[in-house]
């Protein structure tokens, strides 16, 4: 008898063994920090009613997620402030009233047979819990009973927080100009993968995208360049393809994009480039420029002798364009470039060197951070904190300046350590427009070889630090320059999947490479759903 019930308790346990389903099954990326599927099943149906706490952004989010739920399966459910309902199915969107320890970004997800529960201590919380019960939705299949449509979505606790606060993606709309339909498509990606910055770069040597009402030349002359480099910068002679090219985002276009990027919780640090990557400028206002011009918009790639002169009334100008930023981007951050800007011009510049004897600098670097230390200033002034390249570094940081690592994680290091805080987007692992497959094949890329599984490697946190230092690591970011991508659809082909890598590297940390990949696999038939381009092959080795 005994043993009969040991079996039977046994047969018991493998019967609930296999009917609880896997976890990785729902492949949501980024990894939940916890996540257990249950035996019990919630309908989606059109009884389904989303039940939101009274507060304007959880009711945005409740019509957000009905749009979410029609697209994927036409499938219409109800909205409404929480309140008493008869309803079979509800969703919940909920608020802490008092709220936890575990910080702004996280949630809970909770699935029952007849509730599904996302509470958080914030809306960008409860609006993650969302991103993670629309990829469950899109791994779940549309299923018909008695006429009516429905899909089943097994019982679940997931409890989940991000790694690092800083988890972004950059995108040049400089070098190749995207229309506002794009970036705002681009932003639903990053919401899909948990994101929370988008860094626009919008001013280059190839072109300026934003429209400064003072400097209405900005948009007529350095919106535009005569033409654009044919093939690769490396194929010698250039050749040039004849035909003008340009635009500019408007200051209405940028509102509407800041609005649709702060629904999805997403904030957008605008990028105004300084000293250097700043051709395009002075062809309009060659009075900027050490020598007078005249200047044109760049119509190749690379770096440009040419950059703003350190007189006042460079100063004045770029005070006043970036007024008009403030007034568009509410993000905390700036980004003011500073990469990439050789000191030829300034070395026989007498107004650049009178500069420099008068403010006591040692030489043209530290010329340089006397200008963005006179910037930081100016923006510290209006509230807002700048974030630079790690060029920034040289010849001394700005006391309160953010350091952006790209070449390499030296310059995050250095930050750390002496007490800066740092944003981490080596070259080696976050530049997104290097080639990710055999570059024989692929389309034309700037070169580099970064492949899903060395994005998916990368750990922000460099050994060197010690764990006070690592605290000033935000975070990460990829990166994507526009020079040899001049559509939407290959922006697509180039972010996906390694975005997805990035959000689990930033969000998750703990690493399962073979898990990621099988679930990288199902991420690929809901970006057919979706009509999300992407890498099909981003598993090949060999270079
Ligand atoms: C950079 O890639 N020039 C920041
Ligand atoms: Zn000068």
């Amino acid at each position: 008898m005994k043993k009969l019930y040991i079996t039977l308790l046994f047969v018991a346990f493998l019967i609930a063994s296999c009917s609880k389903k896997e976890p990785k099954e729902f492949s949501i990326i980024p990894q939940p920090q916890s996540f257990e599927i249950g035996n019990l099943e919630f309908k989606f149906d059109n009884n389904a009613i989303i039940l939101f706490e009274e507060n304007n952004e959880l009711e945005w989010q409740a019509l957000y997620l009905k749009d979410l739920i029609f697209n994927s399966f036409g499938l219409v459910v109800s909205t409404s402030p929480i309140k008493d309902v008869r309803n079979s199915s509800k969703i919940f969107l909920r608020i802490n009233k008092v709220p936890d320890n575990k910080g702004a970004e996280s949630y809970s997800l909770s699935i029952n047979e007849s509730e599904v529960t996302i509470i958080a201590n914030t809306a960008q919380g409860t609006f993650y819990g969302i991103q993670s019960l629309y990829q469950v939705l899109l791994s779940s299949k549309l299923t018909v009973d008695h006429d009516k449509m429905q899909v089943m979505v097994p019982s679940m606790e997931i409890i989940d927080k991000p790694l690092f606060p800083y988890r972004g993606m950059h995108l040049d709309v400089a070098r190749h100009m995207f229309p506002v339909e794009f970036i705002k498509k681009y932003i639903d990606i990053l919401a899909f993968y948990k994101f929370n910055t988008f860094h626009w770069h919008l001013t280059e040597d190839q072109g300026w995208r934003i429209e400064i009402k003072k400097y209405p030349k900005l948009t007529e002359i350095s919106s535009m360049r005569k033409e654009t480099l044919i093939g690769h910068y490396g194929d010698k002679p250039h050749k040039y393809d004849g035909k003008p090219y340009g635009g500019y985002y408007t200051q209405d276009e940028v509102k509407e994009i800041v609005k649709y990027a702060a629904d999805r919780q997403i904030t957008i640090i605008p990028e105004i480039e300084m000293p250097g990557h700043s051709l395009a400028a002075l062809a309009a206002y060659p009075e900027l420029g050490c020598t007078g011009g005249p200047y044109e918009v760049a119509t190749k790639w690379g770096v440009f002798k040419d950059i703003y002169c350190t007189k006042e009334g460079t100063f004045e100008f770029l005070e006043n364009v970036l007024l008009e930023v403030m007034e568009l981007f509410p993000s905390t951050y700036i980004h003011i470039g500073g990469d990439e800007a050789p000191k030829a011009r300034w070395k026989e510049c007498p107004t650049c060197q009178a500069v420099i004897d008068r403010e006591g600098l040692k030489d043209e670097h530290e010329l340089q951070s006397y200008f963005i230390q006179r910037m930081e200033k100016f923006l510290n002034g209006h509230g807002r904190s700048i974030i630079g390249w790690d060029e920034i570094l040289e010849g001394g940081l700005a006391p309160n300046a953010t350091v952006m690592s790209w070449r390499g994680i030296d310059g995050g290091i250095a930050a750390a350590k002496d007490g800066h805080d740092a944003i981490m987007t080596p070259g080696s692992h976050c530049y997104f427009d290097h080639y990710q497959a055999d570059r024989k094949t692929e389309p034309l890329a700037i070169g580099g070889y970064t492949t899903l599984k060395k994005v998916y490697s990368y750990n922000p946190i460099p050994d060197s630090l010690t764990a006070s230092e690592a605290k000033h690591i935000l975070g990460a970011q990829g990166n994507v320059w526009t020079e040899y991508m001049e559509t939407p659809e290959y922006v697509e082909y180039m972010i996906l999947p390694r975005m997805a890598a990035l959000a689990e590297v930033t969000w998750s940390g703990k690493k399962d490479w073979n898990s990621f990949k099988k679930k990288i696999n199902k991420h690929f038939d809901i970006y057919k759903k979706l009509s999300y381009n992407y890498c099909d092959h981003p598993f090949e080795t060999n270079k």
